[in-house]
């Protein structure tokens, strides 16, 4: 990664895996060289853990960037905002003094997630043999209401509590229809047990009640409120923004195997997590990126359902889980671990136009004997370099493995390349050989100094 002057204009940073690739470090990073901070897609689904002066902060909606005086972040059209929740990471912030008045801008185009989503993605994930494993925060319901149209409120809806009213008026019922419809089905053919983060809501007669009607707009109209003097038009601070010379970092939520275009379709999440989400998400153009960062972990874990080849269910994904804390900042799940996947991340680097690595968690890897970096898949005997479209192929891959040297020496206290055991700079070397990008640093650790600048 450049150091602080080389810095281009408008830069992207993007995980190239399944999510959780710790790109929230390097969004950090790259905010000391940038004015304006973008989240462009997702919503309280995404995770970032940042510890800030001995603070210890849950990002899911806030773009982390904020946390630098001199940004101003920006929450665009493509992400799906839940008021309580945005409200609740702002106070956040203000408790400990740092002032977002001014410097938060939340597009009124962009959609708003409602309890009735979050239980409809709880009884979707019942009512299914195949449950995705989402994260229960009611995104791809609100998404779906977006695509639909009929059903769907945008956040300049919440400052007019009369039109509020009206919309929740003629869409309750449908709501109200459709979740007593699934309740039973899901009951019936309970297949995931309902989870404790998801937030239960009164029966769903009660639902579309005149009280139930009022008392809901009331509450969206009274976050609107609170939250109106961020709410604007993001896609001309933006152009303008651009205009007058600052400089722009896109934050990408998820990764782009959970791309709901290209990603490992149905198991994703349902927005363009890819640098692909960053133009409709943002009404910025792409053409205007100078800089793509594709984050990735020296290793794969994946949360939720769905193909992952190069999955370790064995004593060495233990090994990486319990050393890399792999538990998901929103739900706490343990997540899935394995080895590296050249394959998968070649895919990504290329739909995302990657420019550089930023490879994170390599302190993880220390103690092993032997490494393993997937270089091809095989399926019926046959061998296959590329990433495969058809999910049910993805499903049959069983990964061709190279095999390297591991190293002993923890890695924390490491501030060069030079300072590397050889063992893990030949890793570094060959991950980035066999994805096609140089890497620009990498992390050894969660703290900003442990970071090996390469470029
Ligand atoms: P949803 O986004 O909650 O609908 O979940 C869909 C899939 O994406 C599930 O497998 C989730 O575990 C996964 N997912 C969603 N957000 C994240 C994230 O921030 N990190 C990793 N996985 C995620």
């Amino acid at each position: 990664m450049t150091s602080p002057g080389l810095s281009s204009r408008v830069t992207c940073v993007v995980g190239l895996q399944w999510g959780d690739e710790a790109k929230g470090k390097v969004v950090d990073l790259l905010s000391q060289e940038h004015d304006v901070v973008v989240r462009f897609n997702g919503g309280a689904n995404a995770g970032h853990t940042v510890v800030w002066n001995g603070h210890t902060f849950k990002f899911s909606l806030l773009p982390t960037g904020l946390l630098h005086p001199h940004v101003v972040g920006v929450i665009g059209n493509g992400v799906v905002v839940s008021p309580p929740q945005l409200l609740k990471e702002i106070e956040a912030l203000q408790q400990v003094g740092i002032e977002v008045r001014g410097r938060l801008l939340v597009s009124d185009r962009a959609h708003v997630v409602f309890p009735y989503h979050q239980e409809e993605d709880r009884l979707r994930e019942q009512g299914t043999t195949q449950p995705i494993g989402t994260t229960g925060r009611g995104i791809g319901p609100c998404y779906q209401d977006k695509v639909g149209r009929n059903y769907a409120i945008r956040v300049g809806e919440l400052l007019d509590e009369a039109h509020l009213e009206r919309r929740l008026r003629e869409i309750l019922p449908h709501k109200s229809r459709w979740l007593a419809t699934f309740s039973s089905r899901a009951e019936c053919g309970s297949a995931n047990p309902s989870r404790a983060d998801t937030p239960q809501m009164g029966s769903s007669g009660e639902l579309s009640s005149d009280k139930a009607v009022r008392e809901l707009a009331s509450t969206y109209a009274a976050y609107g409120r609170k939250l109106q003097p961020w709410i604007g038009d993001t896609v001309r601070f933006l152009h303008q923004a651009y205009q007058q010379g600052k400089r722009l970092l896109f934050e990408t939520a998820q990764g782009c195997l959970l791309d709901v275009d290209h990603g490992t379709y149905p198991f994703v999440t349902s927005s363009n997590s890819s640098t692909t989400g960053l133009w409709s998400g943002s009404g910025f153009p792409a053409r205007y990126l100078e800089r793509v960062v594709g984050v990735v972990k020296a290793y794969t874990t994946r949360v939720g359902a769905g193909p992952f080849p190069t999955e370790l269910d064995n004593h060495l994904g233990d090994y990486i889980r319990r050393r890399g804390k792999e538990y998901g900042t929103v739900t706490g799940r343990p997540r899935r671990c394995g080895w590296f996947d050249a394959v998968a991340v070649r895919y990504t680097a290329q739909i995302s136009a990657a420019d550089e690595l930023a490879v994170m968690l390599l302190d993880v890897l220390s103690g092993l004997d032997e490494l393993a970096i997937c270089v091809a898949y095989e399926v019926n005997g046959e061998l296959f370099a590329e990433f495969p479209s058809d999910p049910e192929i993805l499903l049959r891959c069983r990964p061709v493995y190279e095999r390297l040297p591991g190293w002993k020496q923890e890695l924390g206290q490491v501030q060069r390349w030079a300072d590397l055991p050889k063992e893990a700079r030949h890793y570094l070397d060959r991950l980035s050989e066999l994805v096609g990008l140089p890497i620009g640093c990498v992390s050894v650790g969660p703290a900003r100094e442990q970071t090996i600048f390469l470029t």
